[in-house]
């Protein structure tokens, strides 16, 4: 097999902002035909169906109607975060390989039922921190392992969007509906990114989490006022009791010289290193302003292909689900792809983790929201039942 058929569920903002690039103007291209779509908004389902030609028998509103009614090979379930795990699992037991954007879901309990169904039925489960996929993280995450930098103490990790990311005010309006912010939290959106790419690099797993909300510049947004967490200070603690904290947010100044200001700061006990991603090296001075431009991530070229690893991170997935569809997928990397750090579930248990410490928080002044801690391991006891603590490594 050269090309895998594709059925795509969810065809909003990460498909327009990412995956069209891959699907249609990628290295990966080749590999991939999509050959149905499912989304129940007519708006995005029509713009993405009648901008690639997908003939009107194969657009769906219903994903389950899709799974019976075209012959595929894989999935990409494009949904939000707490709607991924019904069309993953609907996928996986109609004998698909399954593609999910980050993160794995937004519950432990919808993360262990979709690796639940993977190992159930053999197919492949693969979910796209594209982090993971940045030479920056892969060259910290080999030299980490490798020793050079001894034992993880304690780190700090930023991901700042600017405000427009967050305010429905903002003209033209960038991903923000009026209630973008309720939906999602910069926990949900952000710090599962840094969360995946520190577990990455140092491959511990997390025992207890306790989250700071602050909510002052989203309510004060007029003429919309936003509800919501401007900016979360997640403080995580590891088996090894090394301690992180990962901040981020979405009310930067719109002034802020990339949209997403991101770096971090690692201690160990034999080094120090630094993580400059919104850093990665073509700085303008423009008449617009003074801009980061990072190309590491999507860079459009001269001849119309998108590369960078945002598209690279799922484009080397599909190769995966490829090269074992035509048996040359190799057991030690399926079983490195199958783990459970790889499908994410340790961020998910810090998601959840997070937003419970928050939920049962108390506010300490305005606006400000003191979390509880929240012990993993109770949660996952809680959610899962005792006999999934020894699965996970509890
Ligand atoms: N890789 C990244 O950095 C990145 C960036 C943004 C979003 N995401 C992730 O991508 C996912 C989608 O986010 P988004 O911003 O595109 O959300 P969105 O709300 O813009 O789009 C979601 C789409 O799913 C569709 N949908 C909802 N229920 C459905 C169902 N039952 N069947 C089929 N389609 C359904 C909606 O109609 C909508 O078109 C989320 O998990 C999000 O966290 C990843």
């Amino acid at each position: 097999m050269e090309k895998l058929r594709l059925g795509v569920v969810g065809v909003g903002s990460v498909v327009r902002e990412i995956y069209q690039y891959l699907y249609y103007r990628s290295d990966y291209s080749h590999l991939l035909d999509v050959v149905a779509v499912a989304d129940p908004n007519d708006q995005f389902r029509n713009w993405f169906c009648d901008t690639f030609n997908i003939p009107a028998e194969r657009r769906f509103k219903d994903y389950g109607e899709m799974f019976a009614k075209v012959e595929l090979d894989a999935a990409q379930i494009n949904t939000p975060d707490h709607i991924h795990a019904a069309p993953a699992i609907a996928a996986l037991e109609a004998g698909l390989d399954v593609l999910v954007p980050k993160p794995t879901a937004a519950t432990i309990k919808d993360a262990h039922a979709m690796l639940q169904a993977a190992k159930r039925t053999g197919k492949l489960l693969g979910i796209d921190f594209h982090k993971r996929e940045d030479p920056r993280i892969k060259e910290a995450e080999a030299r980490y392992q490798s020793g050079r930098y001894g034992r993880f103490q304690s780190g700090v990790w930023f991901m700042l969007d600017k405000l427009l990311v967050a305010d429905p005010n903002h003209v033209p309006m960038f991903f923000a509906t009026p209630n973008f912010a309720e939906r999602n939290t910069p926990i949900s959106f952000l710090t599962v990114h840094m969360c995946d790419a520190l577990i990455k690099i140092v491959d511990l797993r997390p025992v207890e989490v306790r989250s700071v909300g602050f909510s002052h510049k989203l309510p004060s947004l007029s003429p919309i006022a936003v509800k919501g967490f401007d900016l979360c200070d997640t403080e995580i603690i590891f088996a090894n009791g090394a301690i992180a904290h990962i901040i981020t947010g979405w009310h930067v100044p719109n002034t802020a010289h990339a949209l997403t200001v991101q770096s971090s700061r690692m201690i160990c006990s034999e080094a120090v290193f630094d993580l400059g991603i919104d850093t990665p090296g073509l700085h303008e001075l423009h008449p617009d302003g003074i801009f980061e431009i990072n190309p590491l991530f999507r860079n459009f070229e001269k001849d119309g292909t998108v590369t960078g690893y945002g598209i690279s991170s799922p484009g080397r997935i599909y190769q995966k689900f490829i090269a074992n569809h035509n048996g040359h997928l190799t057991d030690e990397v399926r079983q490195q792809m199958m783990n459970p750090t790889t499908l994410g579930f340790y961020t998910s248990l810090v998601l959840q983790g997070a937003e419970e410490s928050l939920a049962q928080g108390k506010p300490i002044a305005d606006g400000v929201t003191r979390g509880v801690p929240i012990d993993l391991k109770e949660l996952l006891r809680r959610e899962l039942g005792p006999e999934a603590l020894s699965e996970y490594g509890y």
